[in-house]
């Protein structure tokens, strides 16, 4: 049987002018309908590459992505994506923002009390309707992120694609949006990408934790599969055995196999450059 989401030896080449840079080189990855897959590895591997080619901004050089027997060409709204950083439009409110992608996607499929209803809804999902009416320049970073992910789940995708969707938030609101998250998909079995840099919320969160090599032509190093019983709690895991067991994966993955030796010892000549002229 076919993956529902089949990401086939993707490379990527970008033109830069002193040359070719390959980001990517043989990126393989078959994901089953509902399943929830985060993507860890250091700044610059190419994480963001890989999410922008699923999500069909970027082309690869070669191979291809392939979503329920169908290639992907361009975006579509049954792969929402939430960015890295925000991407809402200035001139609407919070509320207006979502009400553009829900119009979107669903058109006159529902009447105008239900589209705000609908609308309210994702908003008080991500804590957000004390300050629909108010436009991106006038909430917090983490707000604006908040709203962004309400504008994703409104579209009610297929595929969610997220860059970093915590990143920006305080710890409490995190721990919070990523509960939420969790309930979303179990309740729309919405099959997720997800880039991390935080080793807790990859595990937390996953059902396989996709982890990858350093640029360039960077590719999968390892996949590390999550099979903590659902719905899970992040207090009793701090204590669980299985929970710290692939958290030391990741982390050794991360810290030790793919450390990143070259920014080290480049710090080091500098530091001895400076000594010497010292
Ligand atoms: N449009 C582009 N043109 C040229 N090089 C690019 C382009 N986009 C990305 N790159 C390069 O490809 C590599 C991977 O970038 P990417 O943004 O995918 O990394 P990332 O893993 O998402 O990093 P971060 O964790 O910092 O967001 C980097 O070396 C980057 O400089
Ligand atoms: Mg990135």
């Amino acid at each position: 049987m076919s993956a529902f989401l089949d990401i086939s030896h993707i490379d990527m080449v970008f033109p830069t002018p002193t040359g070719d840079f390959t980001a990517l080189k043989g990126v393989d990855l078959q994901i089953k309908k509902g399943e929830f897959v985060s993507l860890i590895g250091h700044s610059g591997c190419g994480k963001s590459t890989v999410l922008n080619v699923v999500a069909g901004l970027y082309q690869a050089t070669t191979g291809g992505v392939i979503l329920n027997n169908r290639e992907v060409r361009e975006p579509g709204p049954e792969r929402a994506v939430v960015f890295q950083n925000h991407s809402l439009l200035p001139w609407l409110t919070s509320y207006q923002n979502v009400e553009l992608a829900v119009k979107q996607v669903f058109g006159n499929k529902m009447n105008k009390a239900e589209t705000k209803e609908w609308i309210e809804h994702n908003l008080k999902l991500v804590h957000m309707d004390h300050a629909m009416h108010k436009r991106p320049n006038e909430i917090s970073g983490g707000m604006k992120q908040r709203v962004g992910i309400a504008r994703a789940l409104a579209m009610q995708p297929e595929v969610l694609l997220m860059d970093e969707p915590f990143g920006a938030l305080d710890a409490l609101t995190r721990a919070h949006m990523q509960d939420s998250l969790m309930e979303i998909q179990n309740e729309l079995n919405n099959t997720v990408i997800m880039i991390t840099h935080d080793v807790d919320e990859a595990v937390l969160l996953s059902d396989r934790i996709v982890m990858m090599t350093n640029g360039p032509s960077a590719t999968i190093g390892e996949i590390l599969d999550v099979e903590l019983e659902r719905p899970r709690d992040r207090l009793s895991l701090a204590k669980d055995i299985e929970y710290n067991r692939l958290r030391a994966e990741v982390l050794t993955f991360l810290y030790e196999k793919q450390r990143k030796v070259e920014n080290i010892s480049s710090k080091k000549t500098a530091t001895t450059a400076k000594k010497a002229t010292a």
